[in-house]
């Protein structure tokens, strides 16, 4: 590591800067020295511009708002304004406003996405980070699963992931550099009943996390994912509000609870950071132990 002038870092502590050139930012850290200890900045965002798709609230508004509070300004997402546009001031500095529909499109769309992130580009700057968090969930049981709604779990889940992943990545790959994580889920690895199409979207999410990698690695680009288990949001407040599931859950999960969407922040902030700078093609499961008993 290169040395470089003394400063008074954002948390007010004396340290070095390291003189890194942007490019080489995801592969080289900051060491901050603090009363003669040396602590590692691998985690620091400072500097960094993040998209995170389906933000307006949930387990998306959360990594936001993790990704924000390790020093990265946020494009939010979602299809309605009027809400984008409330989370964005609730996050408050770190959030680009977005009064003036920055952010606000579908991703089932890929003329709009393609529109908005050119927008997000050319108005902000160059996207270091992209979080593809939309997501929905139908039940019903399989035999009864309209064409229609299995399409619409397939467009949103996964046909999202392909067009903003695309869109984004034919940015970062002439510069070099990138961060993409997809928000999988425990159902990329386990199904139940009644969710079978978002079962097999979630497969699939895992599945394109590794073709992404397989891909885009070689220009620079880091592609993971995160599977969460069960959190408590309003994709979940059905079996949230059902006395039984609720029982079955707690459990079934070892940690005997359910997932709250600020345990999501750490796992984010680590795939968006110089820390995972190795990481690659990989689904970290955050979901109290899970998957890993019976
Ligand atoms: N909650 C869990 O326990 C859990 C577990 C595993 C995985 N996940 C995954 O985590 C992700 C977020 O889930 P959540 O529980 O936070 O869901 P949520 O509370 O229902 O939030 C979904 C967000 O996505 C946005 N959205 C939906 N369709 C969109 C579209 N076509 N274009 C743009 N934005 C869209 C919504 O805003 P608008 O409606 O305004 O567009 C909203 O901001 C999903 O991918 C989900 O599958 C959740």
């Amino acid at each position: 590591m290169q040395g470089g002038p003394l400063h008074l870092n954002v948390r007010g502590c004396l340290g070095i800067t390291s003189i890194v050139p942007r490019k080489k930012f995801f592969v080289v850290g900051v060491v901050v020295r603090t009363g003669g200890v040396k602590r590692s900045d691998l985690f620091n965002l400072d500097g960094r511009l993040a998209v995170i798709t389906g933000s307006s609230q949930g387990i998306g508004f959360a990594i936001a708002e993790g990704l924000a509070e390790a020093g990265a300004r946020v494009v939010l997402n979602g299809r309605d304004a009027s809400r984008l546009s409330a989370a964005a001031h609730a996050l408050g500095a770190q959030a680009l406003p977005a009064d003036n529909g920055l952010g606000a499109f579908d991703v089932t769309d890929p003329t709009a996405v393609e529109a908005g992130i050119a927008r997000i580009e050319a108005e902000v700057g160059p996207i270091d980070i992209l979080v593809n968090n939309a997501g929905i969930q139908r039940r019903q049981p399989l035999d009864e699963f309209s064409v229609e709604t299995w399409r619409e779990v397939m467009r949103t889940n996964l046909d999202s992931v392909f067009f903003v992943g695309q869109a984004v990545a034919r940015r970062m790959i002439p510069r070099g550099q990138g961060k993409i994580i997809n928000i999988a889920s425990l159902q990329s690895e386990a199904a139940r009943p009644t969710i079978a199409p978002y079962t097999a979207s979630k497969g699939a999410v895992k599945m394109l996390t590794r073709g992404m990698c397989a891909d885009w690695a070689q220009h620079g680009l880091q592609i993971n994912a995160i599977g969460p288990g069960y959190f408590e949001t309003e994709l979940n407040s059905k079996l949230r509000d059902d006395p039984v599931f609720d029982a079955w859950l707690r459990k079934r999960t070892p940690s005997g609870r359910w997932g709250r969407v600020e345990e999501l922040k750490g796992a984010a902030v680590f795939l968006a950071s110089a820390a995972s700078s190795f990481v690659n093609g990989q689904v970290i499961y955050v979901d109290g132990g899970v998957l890993a008993v019976l």
